[in-house]
């Protein structure tokens, strides 16, 4: 007899990940020998730059193997205050930042930390869609303004300030974003901070894909550094440092928030492994080598990035905004629905039109619907050139 389980409410109401899906689909194809190309991952193809993996290779060989402070080794936690003061222009102390499991944990923490029950919580569609499932793991609900094609994907001002309202607790602003590529100007984020001043929010700024902006990169407590005291700043090695298994992100911002991450942390995972810290301790310290690595991997994504949007121009019904930073493509396939493709099959939604490519062109991509925008597919070019060009000639091919 089947057991059933009576899971909690709030796992019930979870969505489980559309990326993690379609990756373990696309896995089981490779196994049935079935050549698939996937532009479905969110993380570089590149190596972790060796002097990054020698200084974990180090650590333990130096023992650097037993549990840590919470929220990291004072060490690693220095280097991030420093970074963050760098970057932003704003200066942090130790006290204020916390290492945790990836940016994604530090997310999943600080949505812990701010919301209660009947919060909510600031999410500009398409949007990456941790954010709203963690938003509601901790009671709250997440509000989804829909930004446009024609705004580049970004939230303006009259739409934030529609959506605000005394229960807005956090407000959710990721650029370079992920699935669009958007890159919000420095203006645009001036904009939106006067918004933010009427209100009495959080804003939560994720910056992973700071390292991979093909125009000027605006950080949001330089343009908005008065903001400071209702910022957290998320970031992480993962995608400039192509350390996406070593799972170190870090979060920063006043310090009573910090304390009651950390307090979280002190009961969950207490912090994350010894030796990714002392990884990310060599990512974060002063170094020409790695610096000069990053820079190459982020060149690259640029090149890819005109390469794929070259050819998916090229393809009747397809139409794409240029992105300036990450590395996903965010086409409008809405000229591929309700019409008859190749074999005769009608795809009446871009979660069909999904299914269709992976099966009739062997091609993975992330369906919008996945990120809150039907009518879109999300394409992450961290791949070969090769792939590049094959995937987008087999799904032209595919079509008709
Ligand atoms: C926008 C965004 N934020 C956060 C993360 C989490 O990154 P990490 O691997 O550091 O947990 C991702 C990963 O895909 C992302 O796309």
């Amino acid at each position: 007899m089947k057991t059933e389980y009576r899971l909690a409410r709030r796992v019930a109401q979870l969505e489980p990940s559309a990326t993690a899906a379609m990756n373990a689909r696309v896995q089981q194809m490779r196994a049935e020998g079935i050549g698939v190309i996937s532009f479905s991952v969110g993380e570089p193809d590149f190596n972790t730059p060796t002097p990054i993996k020698d200084a974990a290779i180090d650590a333990i060989h130096q023992n650097h193997t037993h549990y840590t402070p919470t929220g990291g080794i004072a060490e690693l936690r220095k280097a991030v205050a420093a970074r963050v003061s760098r970057d932003q222009g704003v200066s942090y102390g130790v006290g204020q930042v916390t290492v945790t499991a990836g940016a994604k944990e530090g997310l999943y923490l600080a949505f812990q930390a701010l919301c209660d029950e009947g919060d909510e919580v600031v999410v500009p569609a398409p949007y990456w869609v941790s954010y709203v499932e963690q938003a509601r793991l901790a009671g709250a609900t997440a509000i989804t303004p829909e930004t446009s094609e024609a705004s580049g994907f970004k939230l303006t001002p009259e739409q934030l300030r529609a959506v605000i309202s005394p229960r807005t607790r956090v407000i959710v602003l990721n650029s370079p974003s992920n699935p669009t590529g958007a890159v919000y100007s420095a203006d645009e984020l001036q904009a939106l901070a006067a918004v933010v001043r009427e209100s009495d929010a959080i804003v939560i700024a994720d910056e992973i894909y700071d390292a991979i902006s093909y125009v000027d990169y605006a950080r949001w407590l330089r343009v908005a550094p008065d903001l400071a005291d209702r910022t957290l700043i998320v970031n992480g090695a993962a995608k400039a440092y192509a350390m996406t298994g070593w799972r170190v992100g870090y979060v920063a911002g006043p310090q009573p928030i910090i304390t009651a991450i950390k307090d979280i942390q002190s009961h969950t995972s207490t912090h994350t492994a010894s030796i990714a810290q002392y990884a990310a301790l060599a990512a974060y310290s002063p170094s020409d080598a790695i610096e000069q690595s990053v820079r190459e991997m982020a060149a690259a994504f640029r090149r890819r990035r005109d390469l794929i949007i070259e050819l998916l121009t090229e393809i009747p019904g397809v139409r794409c905004t240029i992105p300036d930073g990450a590395f996903y493509v965010f086409p409008n396939v809405t000229g591929l629905l309700g019409r008859p493709l190749k074999n005769g099959q009608v795809c009446a939604t871009s979660e069909e039109l999904n299914t269709y490519l992976l099966d009739q062109a062997h091609i993975a991509c992330v369906s919008g619907e996945a990120f809150g925008a039907p009518g879109y597919l999300r394409l992450s070019y961290a791949t070969s050139d090769e792939e590049i060009v094959e995937g987008m000639r087999r799904f032209r091919d595919s079509l008709s």
